[in-house]
């Protein structure tokens, strides 16, 4: 089935979802956006107040800080496909809770699946933590890991970055990194002969960054 109708469908099954309470609470649903056939996948934590309002990923403050970010990399939001792993904004933004993450995980399973992109990069300690439970996001930003499903690039969150310039500073530099990771990734999947498929599948990879 086609990449879009296979997300669309997605969204449509997130506008209706009631599996826990956080639909209660919200505006809007926010499923997540972008290009079906992207390579490259950002994934946040949960909807803010901006993204409530409108049913769209990262259009808030934080949203307009990682679209100044793609743009330094010669890249734009219809390069990319943005989501959450909450698609309900929890209520006064408080974390989301254990069971609220399980009932959701399924979603953003299916929408990876779909999109199938190259590099997953995680905004913020929530997201990362959620592909790869043992990370640190002090210690792994700016280093790709390898999860048995993913490649995972974890960053600072941009909220974090707009409110802390060490933050800021690190995150720019992680994003510059993001076109040789690319590169890379794609040569390494060009050159993969079907009988050589025995590459570690955890930890972090040597890409020489
Ligand atoms: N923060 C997130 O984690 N996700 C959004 O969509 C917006 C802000």
């Amino acid at each position: 089935m086609d990449k879009k109708l296979v997300l669309e469908q997605i969204e449509k099954n997130v506008k209706v979802c009631k599996k826990c309470r956080l639909y209660k609470f919200a505006k809007n649903p926010v499923p997540g956006e972008g290009n079906p056939n992207a390579q490259l996948v950002f994934v946040g934590e949960a909807p803010g107040a901006t993204e409530d309002a409108t049913g769209k990923p990262f259009v808030g403050r934080a949203g307009k800080l990682l679209e100044a970010l793609l743009k330094e990399i010669g890249m734009q939001r219809s390069d990319v496909w943005i989501g959450n792993v909450i698609k309900h904004r929890p209520p006064q933004n408080r974390a989301p809770l254990e069971d609220e993450i399980v009932a959701c995980a399924p979603c953003l399973t299916l929408q990876l699946k779909a999109i199938s992109p190259k590099l997953i990069v995680t905004l913020g300690r929530f997201a990362m933590t959620y592909f790869y439970k043992e990370g640190k996001i002090t210690r792994d930003h700016g280093h790709v890991i390898k999860t048995p499903d993913y490649t995972v690039f974890p960053v600072y969150h941009p909220a974090a970055a707009l409110r802390n310039p060490v933050f800021a500073k690190a995150l720019r530099e992680d994003f510059n990194k993001i076109p040789r990771i690319l590169k890379e990734l794609s040569t390494q999947s060009a050159q993969r002969a079907p009988s050589s498929e025995t590459e570690d599948t955890s930890g972090q990879v040597g890409l020489g960054l």
